[in-house]
């Protein structure tokens, strides 16, 4: 029998676990940049954890969570991060600093979705949640930094789109207000609308079928929901914005489908991901420290989901720095010279130099064609006659030259070719 992996999910293979390292090195040092520190929570969580945060009427928390039944007890496989954080940051008491708390995170996260382009059911998030301010200019400094993170990758063509939903109370009477005006239309609009009209009534609001779209547009909804507190918050992170120099388009009818959000959201979009369209998205959630147990904290996230972000820019981020090949590549030549050149490979990793050692059986030729393909910037091969003198053929592949070099000089020969960042650039 021949497994598969499960359905909507992916082996990431040693060709493409390089542009993964790098997407993840990129981020990591643009969320330093930005005074971020790495956090890592479990991957099982409490399935109520999620109920209560996300909302018990979600997409995530009525259809997609994998549930994990052990006795009495119900967890789930973390559909996203930013419940969990929450949590670590209560239970651990971390509120108790004079001090925004800056965390970043990546890790799978699992959503029982039906699989298609750039939606899996185990997917990967790069993201962030800076907890214990109601600044705007927080909000503004987010988006900058999801911006630069995406930039950095080489990825061009996304679009930042943001919104305001308001604070509990603006969202309570728009929910009311929009139920309203919805209702004596329900009939024009597709099922799910329908459906969510009676459950989450701001998912209507995008819903990707055109006939709901275009009723939803000439409602021509506006901001007349939102109070002045909360204007004057999303003008100011428009401000902040400006400062940071990011581009941005604001869209009344981008809502979000998590209930945590107050305030700002936003969306970066890309044009070449079809039908899922959304490099990552987040917001501001300012009641859900104190939802689950904390004291009242500010807070603001977001999450990139890394898939997406190489289907944007898979190319680019290819291109940018070079791959994993191994500094040297050794060929043996018969059994004493195979134990020989263990000594050696030993050695030379003692010595920083990435080095491989052919094991497989065949002619110098074969050999050598594996040398080839592993890109090593060296090989080197000893045989029993070198073995005798001390000395091996070193041949540098790049420059298609070789010599006998005493196994004493070794390290020194490929060394002048190894500068600090590595022996390909000689
Ligand atoms: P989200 O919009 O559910 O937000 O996910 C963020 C991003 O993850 C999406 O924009 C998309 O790129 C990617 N993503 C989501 N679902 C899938 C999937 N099934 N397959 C592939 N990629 C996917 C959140 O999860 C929030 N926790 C973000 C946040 C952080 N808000 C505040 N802080």
């Amino acid at each position: 029998m021949l497994f598969k992996s499960p359905r909507g999910t992916k082996d990431i293979l040693p060709q493409e676990s390089g542009i993964w390292l790098k997407v993840e090195e990129k981020a990591r040092s643009v969320f330093s940049l930005f005074a971020y520190e790495e956090i890592r929570t479990p991957i099982i969580e409490e399935s109520k954890l999620f109920s209560r945060s996300l909302g018990d009427l979600t997409d995530i928390v009525q259809k997609q969570m994998f549930l994990i039944n052990k006795e009495t007890d119900t967890f789930v496989l973390r559909p996203e991060a930013t419940a969990s954080i929450v949590r670590s940051y209560v239970e651990n008491t971390l509120y108790n600093v004079p001090a925004v708390s800056k965390f970043y995170y990546m890790g799978p996260m699992f959503r029982a979705e039906r699989p298609q382009k750039g939606r899996l059911r185990q997917f990967h998030h790069i993201g962030c949640e800076a907890i214990g301010s109601y600044s705007p200019y927080l909000d503004a400094e987010a988006i900058a930094l999801a911006s630069r993170i995406i930039s950095s990758l080489g990825i061009t063509g996304h679009q930042i789109i943001v919104n305001t939903l308001g604070c509990l109370n603006d969202k309570k009477s728009f929910a009311l207000n929009l139920r309203e005006k919805l209702l004596p239309q329900k009939k024009s609009f597709c099922e799910d609308c329908q459906s969510r009209m009676a459950k989450n009534v701001f998912r209507v609001l995008d819903c990707k079928n055109k006939q709901c779209k275009d009723i939803i547009l000439a409602m021509n909804l506006g901001v007349s929901h939102i109070c002045q507190e909360c204007r004057k918050h999303f003008d100011d992170v428009r401000i902040g914005l400006d400062l940071f120099g990011v581009s941005y388009e604001v869209n009344p009818l981008l809502v979000r489908g998590l209930d945590y959000y107050t305030r700002t959201v936003f969306e970066i979009t890309h044009k070449d991901l079809g039908s899922q369209d959304a490099l990552g998205a987040g917001g501001r959630y300012d009641n859900l420290v104190e939802e689950l147990g904390g004291p009242a904290r500010g807070a603001v996230g977001f999450a990139l989901g890394v898939e997406r972000l190489l289907l944007a820019g898979g190319g680019a981020i290819a291109r940018d720095g070079e791959g994993q090949s191994p500094d040297c590549y050794i060929i043996p030549l018969g059994d004493e010279a195979f134990k020989a050149c263990l000594k050696v490979l030993q050695f030379l990793r003692d010595s920083g130099i990435n080095t491989d050692i052919d094991y497989l059986e065949g002619s110098l030729k074969s050999k050598m064609r594996r040398a080839d393909k592993s890109q090593a910037g060296f090989c080197l091969i000893l045989g029993d006659n070198e073995l005798a003198k001390g000395t091996a053929v070193l041949k540098n592949m790049r420059a298609s030259t070789q010599e006998e070099v005493n196994l004493t000089q070794l390290v020194e020969k490929i060394k002048v070719y190894k500068p600090k960042d590595g022996i390909k650039s000689c």
